[in-house]
């Protein structure tokens, strides 16, 4: 299958922290995939902007080694045709260096975006200069990363803050999983089929889990993750928007806010949740990996690298159904997956011993995507009524063929943000939602002096994520070894 590209209108796109490691991994590999897929039309240009004191020539350095490490550069013309359309300003973000040689190379009456690729506590600052300089036209966007904010609190101050400068409709808060091609299937799987939303409810459905199974440790993280844990750092954002997105009810159309205006319900219908419903972890030595405490150079850290819990949407569709959320760091496999889990048939005709069966619905979203779908049949062979489970099973590269390769989250969203759209991007009512439900939960912790168990390096996490299912009768599926 070809892939389609859309065309976008020229733009000029500012990255401040434009040397960072984020835009070196992420931004500017996804910036060269588009522009070999011929979408940096005409004369749109790429500025790098940040304090060190480089030549273009520098900065185009900088870049090539940047491209090659991540593994994308595909031959001379290309990139050298890449690098033509980049530039490079040195800039302070806290003062007027650089701002009117930056207002300079913007071509007005251009869609601008304008990329804050750099560590929270510069956003005002930026904001503020970009306005007080006049960049901050009818045609510019901001671009914002997580952690958008640490509590209720500080996200609040930091919406006060942008949209003093400007309109919700020009801040653009990247949440990357909202950009993966099988985060947005779920809706397509959702929406687009008549199959499965009568039964998407309560009544059908026993109970839904979501886990995200990294194995890589905290990296070179270690100062952010050891003040942020998996509850800031993946629950507050990238598993809520997981949740959102299979517990919403359909939005009227697939428009920014119709979308964000369900998924905003659903954050608000979360029960609070109850302690005994949590299970925190901290990884330990295995395997020839340190433990988490040696990672952050903290003997006392209580940090988690592992969360599992156990929430409820009250509201009509989920009554009685609970979610059980799951992630962490140093686990068994790679591994993203969604498990729809069905009731079972009301009544069995085959009798007692046919066991229980039921099915179950799994959208695997990486590392392998796809959806599989266990259906009950008969074992092959005499014998009487034996029931088996058995996968209906799609991967989707077999099945879309090798042209089908999904871009990187970081392409889609940043061509989304030059098109004005905001679909996949979370407005400051959600994120504030989402805080008020974490905040609460993290000061439980606190105030309990509370302390992550243990669990070994490359396991499934601590033993009480799995005592916590089985006191509800149900198992974990989607580590697997
Ligand atoms: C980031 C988190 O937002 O998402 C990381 O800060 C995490 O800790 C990463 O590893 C996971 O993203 P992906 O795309 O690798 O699943």
């Amino acid at each position: 299958m070809a892939p389609r590209t859309v065309p976008v209108e020229v733009f000029d796109l500012v990255i401040f922290g434009g040397t960072g490691d984020l835009a070196r991994r992420k931004i500017l590999p996804a910036l060269f995939k588009r522009f070999c897929a011929g979408q940096m039309p005409g004369e749109s240009r790429l500025i790098g902007a940040s304090r060190s004191d480089l030549s273009r020539e520098a900065y185009l350095e900088i870049v090539r080694i940047a491209l090659k490490e991540a593994g994308v550069v595909r031959g001379g013309p290309a990139l050298e045709g890449f690098l033509d359309r980049i530039d490079y300003v040195p800039l302070d973000a806290e003062g007027d260096t650089g701002w009117q040689a930056l207002g300079d190379k913007m071509v007005p009456g251009r869609v601008r975006a304008f990329y804050f690729s750099v560590g929270p506590n510069l956003f005002a600052n930026l904001a503020a200069n970009l306005k007080a300089h006049g960049l901050a036209d009818e045609q510019a966007r901001i671009v914002v990363e997580k952690p958008f904010g640490h509590d209720l609190e500080t996200a609040r101050t930091l919406n006060a803050v942008l949209t003093a400068h400007f309109d919700e409709c020009q801040i653009y808060r990247i949440d990357h999983y909202l950009g993966k091609e099988t985060v947005q299937n779920l809706m397509a799987v959702r929406f687009g089929n008549m199959l499965f939303e009568p039964l998407w409810n309560a009544q059908y459905i026993d109970h839904i889990q979501i886990t995200v199974a990294e194995t890589v440790g905290v990296g070179g993280r270690a100062a952010y993750y050891e003040n942020a844990g998996a509850m800031r750092d993946m629950m507050q954002n990238h598993m809520m928007q997981l949740l959102c997105l299979i517990a919403m009810e359909p939005p009227a159309k697939f428009d920014p806010d119709a979308v964000r205006d369900e998924k905003l319900k659903v954050i608000r219908a979360l029960d609070p949740v109850e302690p005994h419903h949590i299970v925190r972890g901290q990884y330990t030595a295995a395997d020839g990996v340190p433990g988490y405490r040696e990672d952050v150079d903290n003997e006392r850290s209580k940090t988690e690298s592992f969360i599992a819990l156990k929430c409820h949407v009250s509201n009509w569709r989920w009554a009685g159904t609970p979610f059980y959320l799951r992630t962490g760091k140093r686990l068994k496999t790679r591994s993203s997956e969604i498990t729809v889990v069905f009731k079972d048939a009301p009544h069995s005709i085959f009798g007692p011993d046919a066991g229980r069966h039921n099915n179950e619905l799994t959208i695997q979203l990486q590392p392998n995507e796809g959806i599989t779908l266990d259906v009950t049949i008969k074992e092959p062979g005499p014998g009487g009524m034996r029931l088996i489970d058995v996968p209906l099973d799609m991967s989707f590269a077999e099945a879309l063929g090798p042209g089908a390769d999904a871009p990187d989250a970081y392409e889609r969203l940043i061509l989304d943000v030059i098109r004005g759209n905001q679909t996949l991007f979370m407005r400051n009512d959600e994120v504030e939602a989402a805080w008020a439900w974490t905040d609460p939960i993290i000061r439980g912790w606190e105030s309990r002096g509370d302390v992550p168990k243990p669990y070994d390096a490359f396991t499934t996490g601590p033993d009480g994520a799995v005592q916590m299912m089985r006191r509800d009768r149900r198992e974990w599926r989607g580590i697997h070894p």
